[in-house]
């Protein structure tokens, strides 16, 4: 492709058949140090300034993504699309299993091959821990995990990073609150995992049946990560810089009582937030069931329509970088 002048950037966007990233998966957010999420914010950022400037551009012209979803997403699948688009490639949607031969049985794998033969990336969501990784095994080409059951949804964890350097300034030196469903949340398993590659502090707030998985935990503190976990907000809300919020995943949940009696568990309202920082931000991975008042959004400190947006770039970003063009 070729770029304007007036928009040329500091890093390349072009062929790059040789970049780290060319045909990788992007499976956890394991595979990621430092240096790899400087050089994705980097390239991100780029992508802002792109579609500010020009809007759409060629860069994966004549390229086809398969958004493959097996649960509901909304940010997710769209983003990916509009990244998709944005970038000049093309997209085969398929949202609704139920009406292609998943419903007639058909194994991940069997779909995924089928799909490679007309697409060149894989985005996949699905309702099992490590079905993305099952998918990349039988694919030749990359796989992005769009969330795999209560497992990890990367993307998402690159893009909250990516919300929080560009609101904030960095990352290194910040007190970051996870709030909610730290048991089924997949965001906040792959965030927690990708905040200890800098100096974080990290608070979990949770109803006892919904606490952050132990290993995880385990996992986070091999590493030095300092971590505290509280049932309530008020505590920890004074110190943090981040604060965010999920929702209680009901379909993740056998017994319906326990859903009730914990999903409710915490508001996020203005006279809440009169505890917090001035200079702070509140985030939202979407879709939100009553944890935040609308009333709120209004705030200058509520980030989460502005993350949704910061994802748009990050999944540019990843899309243009396995497709061997950043
Ligand atoms: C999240 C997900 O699917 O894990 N949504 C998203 O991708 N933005 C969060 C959720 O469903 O609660």
């Amino acid at each position: 492709m070729t770029i304007q002048k007036h928009t040329m950037t500091h890093l390349p966007l072009g062929d790059h058949k040789t970049a780290p990233w060319y045909g990788k998966d992007i499976l956890s957010v394991k595979q990621f140090d430092r240096l790899d999420l400087e050089y994705i914010f980097g390239v991100a950022h780029e992508m802002h300034d792109m579609v500010d400037h020009i809007g759409t551009f060629d860069l994966l012209k004549g390229k086809i993504l398969a958004n493959l979803f097996y649960e509901p997403s909304t940010r997710t699948s769209s983003s990916f699309t509009a990244a998709m688009e944005r970038l000049g490639g093309s997209v085969i949607p398929i949202n609704e299993v139920k009406y292609s031969s998943v419903a007639k049985g058909e194994s991940l794998p069997d779909t995924v091959r089928t799909l490679e033969c007309y697409a060149d990336v894989i985005v996949l969501r699905h309702p099992e821990v490590g079905s993305a990784a099952i998918a990349a095994k039988a694919a030749r080409k990359p796989v992005i995990n769009a969330g795999d059951g209560i497992g990890e949804h990367p993307t998402q964890a690159l893009l909250d990073a990516f919300t929080i350097r560009e609101e904030l300034g960095h990352i290194d030196g910040l007190t970051v609150t996870l709030l909610g469903d730290l048991k089924h949340g997949r965001t906040v398993h792959s965030l927690a995992r990708l905040l200890s590659l800098y100096k974080v502090k990290l608070n979990y707030v949770s109803p006892d049946i919904l606490r952050m998985p132990a290993e995880l935990m385990d996992e986070l503190s091999q590493k030095g990560v300092e971590q505290t976990e509280y049932t309530t907000l008020d505590a920890c809300l004074p110190e943090t810089d981040v604060l965010y919020v999920t929702r209680v995943q009901k379909e993740r949940f056998a017994d319906e009582a326990a859903y009730e009696s914990v999903k409710g568990a915490y508001v996020i309202n203005a006279e809440v937030m009169k505890a917090a920082k001035q200079r702070m931000i509140v985030m939202h991975p979407l879709p939100r069931v009553g944890e935040i008042d609308p009333a709120f959004d209004e705030d200058p400190r509520a980030a989460y329509f502005r993350q949704m947006e910061y994802g748009l770039y990050v999944r540019m970003a990843l899309l243009a970088m396995v497709l061997g063009k950043a």
